[in-house]
């Protein structure tokens, strides 16, 4: 059905509090349950299932050094397993996709949070049922900061966006077109855009900087985004990528559009201030295959920039001390030594109707372990998307990698890829990649798969085994 864009108001998650504190360790309760949603204003309330009831879930906001135990009570109807998207966690609290919550169960899971500051997200990964959990809404941010990142004055509190992209699909009564009922085997792209769970929302902004964490939660579409303002239709806004998956880049660079796809994160500074009393609209220009697209996938978010800036601090402007300019090194990020010969060659690719790694399904109890590198190994493993028409954003649990080549589709890494740590790689189509990382801290079978999440339920998702040094 039609839903009249730049009508509702852009919301934020609110954050969640712990239960109880002990030292250094906070203990945070979830419920996952289901709630009616009213989606379409003349249509009956779309029936979800999230965290706390809320999609998408609650923010955690998270220091690095304190410790956090959550606990996930499954009040729904399927099973869960949750996974704690960019975050080392030890492999029994990594929602291995086996480990399955029941209905009327619950678990409690430990994040040690000693990780440089990032966008996090927390987000369902049960085996068969990840897509269908997730686009019901049991995805949410989770935010660690730190000291170091503080040090830059980054625009914060109301000047700081956690934005969740999510392509969602609709029946003409307002519930939710379900890929499991429908038997979907190869993609939700979705034609309704909704950005923290509302529809194509807008958003009043002051004309100043403003930090926008973009992350994509959505089961299959991937984006490529610019920002256009009413005043000057058809030119792209240049804008300052600063951040990835894993926290800040090397280096800030400015480009005029982004690339984002299935569980990405990308951070920008947008400055509004050249376009006070103007709309500035998030658009996209990436289209998906002729009779999956649709009418208004080219449009995302509005801003409505006004006229009146009340904060300047953190605006990156200099206006003050606690306003420096973004500096030109951010972080020293801690890049694996790029030499590596390649240890592993992954092939992802369909096969008889099968989504598979290297010939190998998750059934295949007995080879889906691929790769053993040991603890603190620096290796390369090259992911090849052998075509078909379909992307694949291949992510690597556990570890912060280094893509150090591109080839085919796109031919060379975007400029901010350059410069970043990854846990998500987007393998376009007919695209290959390296990817460094260490494999560390911990030992332990941990996951890697594709994160269209239609891929991953049908089993696009293998495993690799950190094993210790022999003594
Ligand atoms: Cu965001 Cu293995 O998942
Ligand atoms: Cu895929």
């Amino acid at each position: 059905p039609v839903y009249p864009l730049f009508t509702q108001p852009l919301v934020q998650g609110a954050n969640i509090a712990p239960k109880a504190s002990l030292g250094n360790i906070d203990y945070y309760e979830i419920d996952i349950k289901p709630v009616d949603v009213q989606i379409y204003p003349n249509l009956k309330p779309t029936r979800l299932v999230g965290y706390n009831g809320q999609v998408p879930g609650p923010t955690f906001r998270m220091r690095q050094g304190r410790e956090a135990i959550v606990r996930f009570i499954n009040h729904g109807d399927l099973a869960n397993s949750v996974h704690l998207h960019g975050s080392y966690s030890r492999a029994p609290f990594d929602g291995w996709a086996d480990d399955t919550t029941e209905p009327g169960q619950f678990k409690d899971y430990y994040y040690p949070n000693r990780q440089n500051a990032r966008t996090l997200w927390y987000h369902d990964h049960a085996i068969d049922h990840t897509a269908k959990n997730a686009y019901y809404g049991q995805a949410g941010f989770y935010i660690l900061s730190d000291a170091q990142e503080d040090s830059l004055f980054l625009p914060d509190e109301e000047y700081d966006l956690p934005l969740a992209l999510a392509a969602k699909r609709y029946n003409s009564d307002g519930s939710l077109w379900d890929p499991e009922a429908n038997g979907e085997t190869v993609s939700v792209f979705g034609d309704v855009i909704h950005v923290n769970g509302v529809p194509w929302p807008f958003k009043e902004v002051e004309p100043r900087k403003y930090r926008l964490r973009f992350l994509n939660t959505g089961i299959s579409r991937s984006y490529q985004l610019y920002f256009e303002a009413s005043g000057s239709v058809g030119k792209q806004i240049p804008f300052t990528v600063f951040a990835s998956d894993t926290g800040t880049l090397l280096n800030p660079v400015q480009t005029n559009d982004l690339y984002i796809s299935d569980a990405e994160r990308w951070e920008v500074i947008f400055d509004f201030s050249g376009y006070a009393g103007q709309n500035v609209t998030l658009r996209n220009s990436r289209k998906v295959a002729a009779d999956d697209d649709y009418a208004a996938t080219d449009q995302v978010l509005q801003f409505r920039v006004g006229n009146k800036v009340s904060r300047t601090d953190h605006n990156l402007d200099n206006t003050s001390d606690k306003s420096p300019a973004l500096p030109s090194t951010l972080r020293q990020v801690d890049f694996p030594p790029a030499h590596a010969p390649t240890e592993y060659n992954f092939r992802f690719e369909r096969q008889n109707g099968k989504w598979e790694v290297n010939g190998v399904t998750w059934s295949d109890v007995n080879q889906r372990v691929l790769a053993k590198p040991e603890r603190g190994a620096v290796q390369k493993w090259t992911l090849t998307n052998t075509g078909g028409g379909w992307s694949h954003p291949i992510h690597i649990h556990l570890v912060d990698l280094q893509i150090t080549a591109r080839r085919g589709g796109r031919g060379a890494l975007m400029p901010y890829e350059k410069v970043a740590l990854k846990d998500v790689m987007w393998l376009n189509v007919n695209e290959e990649i390296d990817v460094v990382a260490r494999y560390a801290p911990w030992d332990g079978l941990y996951m890697f798969h594709c994160h269209n999440l239609i891929h991953e339920d049908h089993e696009m998702l293998a495993a690799f085994n950190v094993t210790a040094l022999p003594d």
